[in-house]
């Protein structure tokens, strides 16, 4: 064997979808490659640090998994964003489940994770697309960035997203090469357009948002707006400029250069009419996240006369998952404008009285509830939320979770404070992709 080649048998699948094997004591992780397939490799870089190396498949030995499927994407393998989409849903949802077993593992051995709620769709469950700016050849093209590169891949086309959102997307992309709108250049810092968000209501309604560069012309971003505006399905347009150089597309400091039409859609959420704007936080899986919302209001015991706080509120969904079942709640969300929709929408709902929320960082949530639910993101609570919770000391807590291994953190924490895990449900609201989200119930000891 060559020192750059190697045969692998994988027997897992990292976070990034590649197969991951042992070959003569070090890890090797391989593109396209499931488990229980086996290829000889050729190896593309080794870390300097650890006995692990990352390769190619250069010639497969033996038959395909049973689990191999046509991934729907055309961009798969390239665009990095649903790098399971080559495996079976079945095998996915074990894989996911395994994913949250294998974080829990350090509560004992008395947690039992029930099976995964799949997704009720595999494609098109999207309701949101994010997209870079970039030149290809001579042409624009709107699409992600390939897995550790600044190379962007064209993800027009897309299966994921909601048909209506990749249609709005092309026709961005038309627009804005008919006014020359420049793509912007990360490596050179140069062009106009960086990025382009594309939201859809379940009425098949749009909202767009152009995200530029400081010296973007006014004149041809307003074109391209006003190009956009004319799709039939698009409600509104706003144009952003954003300075930053972290990656973060829509950060709250980015200014508004234009806006044409409606600055928001309408989403009927756990019964109730909220209105989404273009950068609010929104579970991209409507339908999932709905049962998700459901379940946690049976979990939570939702019912007249029960007091619930809900932590991490976005625009409500599970808010309003409990008022729906006679709960009083309280809703806490560090994004002002979500809660300021949050609010309106209780009082449209007639539940002014039932319904009360506050713009501001869940680690300040004071005052008495019979349940407490959070729901916060990927990093988990944080020791300052971990201690504000303790101190509330709900008899209940619905902990709402997209990462398992924050989870984990936070649950330990919340044990040896006196909570005790009763259900672990993990929901998937993310088919494809190794995400996975869990709800979980514990109450005081
Ligand atoms: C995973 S989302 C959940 C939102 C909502 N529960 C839902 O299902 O749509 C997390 C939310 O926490 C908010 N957030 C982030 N950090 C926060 C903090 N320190 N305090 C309160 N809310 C925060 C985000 O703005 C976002 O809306």
């Amino acid at each position: 064997m060559e020192r750059n080649r190697c045969l692998v048998i994988a027997d897992s699948l990292d976070d990034a979808g590649h197969g991951v094997g042992v070959d003569r004591g070090v890890t090797v992780h391989v593109a396209d490659l499931l488990p229980g397939e086996q290829a000889e490799v050729a190896l593309e870089h080794a870390s300097p640090h650890k006995a692990e190396a990352w390769g190619r498949v250069a010639r497969r030995i033996g038959p395909a998994s049973p689990d191999r499927v046509e991934p729907a994407c055309p961009a798969f393998g390239r665009c990095g964003g649903c790098v399971w989409q080559h495996l079976a849903y079945p095998a996915q949802l074990v894989r996911k489940h395994d994913r949250v077993a294998r974080a829990l593992a350090p509560l004992g051995p008395a947690i039992e994770v029930a099976a995964v709620v799949p997704s009720p769709s595999e494609r098109h469950y999207r309701n949101k697309g994010k997209y870079v700016a970039a030149r290809l050849g001579r042409r624009l093209i709107l699409g992600a960035f390939a897995p550790r590169t600044h190379a962007v891949i064209d993800t027009v086309g897309c299966q994921i997203v909601a048909p209506i959102v990749d249609e709005v997307a092309a026709w961005i992309r038309g627009a804005a090469e008919a006014a020359e709108l420049a793509p912007y250049d990360e490596a050179t810092r140069q062009g106009e357009l960086r990025y382009a968000v594309v939201r859809a209501s379940a009425a098949g309604e749009a909202l767009a948002a152009l995200i530029v560069a400081p010296g973007a012309s006014p004149i041809r971003v307003e074109e391209v707006a006003a190009a956009v505006a004319r799709h039939p399905a698009v409600r509104g347009v706003i144009a952003l400029v954003n300075a930053r150089t972290d990656g973060s597309i829509m950060p709250a400091e980015a200014e508004a250069m234009l806006a044409i039409g409606q600055p928001s859609l309408v989403e009927t959420i756990s019964g109730v009419e909220v209105e989404v704007g273009a950068s609010e936080f929104l579970q991209v899986n409507r339908d999932q996240a709905q049962a998700i919302y459901d379940r946690v209001a049976v979990l939570a015991g939702a019912a007249e006369g029960v007091r619930a706080i809900d932590l991490y509120a976005g625009l409500g969904g599970i808010t309003f998952a409990l008022a729906r079942a006679g709960a009083r709640v309280h809703a806490v969300e560090i994004d002002p404008t979500a809660v300021a929709n949050l609010i309106r929408a209780a009082q449209r709902a007639g539940w002014g009285d039932r319904v009360s929320a506050r713009a501001g960082d869940a680690a300040t949530a004071r005052g008495a509830t019979d349940v407490l639910v959070v729901n916060p993101p990927r990093k988990g609570l944080g020791a300052r939320a971990r201690e504000a919770i303790i101190a509330l000391a709900p008899p209940t807590i619905v902990y709402v979770s997209c990462g398992p291994e924050s989870l984990a953190d936070d649950l330990v924490a919340l044990t040896v404070a006196g909570w005790r895990v009763d259900t672990v449900e993990p929901f998937d609201l993310m088919p494809g992709t190794p995400q996975i989200e869990t709800v979980v119930r514990l109450h005081r000891a």
